[in-house]
């Protein structure tokens, strides 16, 4: 049967790919902006038809309304990456958080999470019927590997993108057509605090680098102040607009990647438009999995790599907080610590911490003496580097605790270097 054929018969309505759904199952579901909106959004339709479906996804962008209260009896949220749509459903105990690297979520799915169906969104498929799974490779295709029942929406709008990013149209079981744009995610607007963080990181990013960058307001403000730099390359779990700015710009060029030399390497996208047509049949993106991209041996064969992540809170040891505020739990881990590895294992790599210097409207410090009861340590102290604020850089890894405590405070708000100097003195018995 030709892969047209398979195609035809393959072919079904919302409707119907969601009954192949049944009571018990366990459901991976791409994530970010690939989030497969449209068979979701059938599957909450028809929430009557289950009980205990287990899904598992991670960043939920469209709401996530299989665990909104309501559907308790028929769903259980199990979440690798909290965030806004899915905190309080994991708090009041409509699912679970399991605490995950994200280049292991692969081995999860293998080895411990059998998964019995995928959800999954895919670009439509080419002249040899490869479908491409886009924005986001990173688990769906290691899911879409081992799952029972492999259930697509194809859309015209998904970025037809290269690497390790196909399945073919034979391994398909259940296929809808349903054209619609993917989920965008605005640039954020950059506030003075944070360019002044980018600025900060900017300086410790030399000429040559490759880069790894996490979401949101910081690693968009580093962009920013990266514009004057030379042929920067890519190896990053993600991306967003600001990279497509720095390629256009003649920054970004890979030229000295010491693996993938001329490619960025990224595991999911997430932007606007801009981005995705970007990376649409683009050879020099190379969206790979997520046990590839995010492994800390294959990070470390970038030479002078830098990964920038963001945290919650640091305490006087250097011990990061990036996931949860006191007990409650607030994302996950991520890349974070994938890339923090791999920039310690990489020559010449260089790992930042990069935060305001406040939280809550400038009410607390993010640099305390200890960290909040509750709270999970999230790069440790022997792994972390440097540690950047608006008020400058702190560099901490081979350093006495009394150093750090001294490096930390320098960059601490002022409102609070006072109360934190006592502390310094009170613990290392001498002057700040
Ligand atoms: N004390 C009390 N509350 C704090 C706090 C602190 N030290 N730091 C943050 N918060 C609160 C904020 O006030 C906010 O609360 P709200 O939602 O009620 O307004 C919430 O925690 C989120 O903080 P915010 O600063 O807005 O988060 P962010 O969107 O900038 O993300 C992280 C910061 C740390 C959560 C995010 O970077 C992350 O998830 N990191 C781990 C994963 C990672 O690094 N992945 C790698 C690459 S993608």
């Amino acid at each position: 049967m030709s892969w047209k054929d398979e195609y035809a018969k393959k072919l079904c309505s919302m409707k119907e790919a969601v009954t192949h759904i049944r009571s018990g199952d366990r459901v991976v579901v791409t994530h970010a902006v690939g989030e497969p909106s449209a068979l979701l959004d059938a599957m909450v339709e028809n929430a009557e038809q289950y009980e205990n479906v287990e899904i598992i996804h991670m960043i939920a962008m469209g709401g996530a309304k299989y665990c909104q209260p309501g559907m308790e009896k028929h769903f259980r949220h199990n979440s690798l990456f909290l965030g806004g749509s899915t905190r309080k459903a994991i708090e009041e105990g409509r699912g679970d958080f399991t605490p995950v690297y994200f280049s292991e979520v692969p081995d999860l799915l293998r080895t411990k999470l059998h998964p019995n169906v995928v959800l999954m969104h895919l670009s439509s498929p080419d002249e040899h019927g490869f479908c491409s799974l886009g924005v986001s490779v990173d688990y769906t295709k290691p899911a879409a590997e081992v799952a029972d029942i492999r259930i697509a929406q194809i859309n015209k709008h998904m970025p037809r993108t290269m690497g390790d990013s196909f399945i073919h149209v034979s391994r398909l079981d259940y296929i809808v057509e349903h054209d619609t744009p993917l989920i965008e995610l605005p640039p954020p607007e950059i506030s003075e605090v944070e360019r002044a963080i980018g600025k900060n990181c900017a300086s410790l990013v030399q000429d040559g680098d490759t880069l790894q960058l996490g979401i949101g307001a910081i690693p968009d403000a580093v962009l920013l102040s990266l514009k004057d730099k030379h042929d920067l390359g890519i190896h990053s779990e993600m991306v967003s607009d600001g990279v497509v700015e720095l390629v256009e710009a003649g920054v970004i060029t890979n030229k000295r990647k010491t693996l993938f030399p001329g490619k960025s390497v990224i595991t999911f996208l997430m932007g606007t438009r801009r981005l995705y047509d970007y990376a649409h049949d683009n050879p020099a993106v190379q969206m790979m999995p997520v046990d590839f991209v995010n492994n800390p041996a294959v990070i470390a064969q970038n030479d002078n790599l830098v990964s920038i992540n963001s945290c919650v809170q640091v305490d006087l040891f250097g011990q990061v907080v990036s996931t949860s505020v006191g007990l409650r739990q607030i994302s996950g881990v991520g890349g974070q610590v994938d890339f923090v590895r791999g920039a310690n294992l990489s020559k010449n790599g260089r790992t930042i911490m990069a935060m305001p210097s406040t939280a809550q409207g400038g009410k607390v410090s993010k640099i305390v003496p200890l960290i909040d009861t509750g709270a999970a340590v999230t790069t440790s102290r022997y792994d972390v580097n440097y540690v950047v604020t608006e008020h400058g850089v702190a560099q901490l890894k081979f350093r006495t605790l009394r150093e750090r405590a001294r490096e930390l405070i320098n960059i601490a708000h002022p409102d609070f270097r006072a109360s934190l100097i006592q502390e310094f003195e009170k613990r290392f018995r001498s002057g700040f």
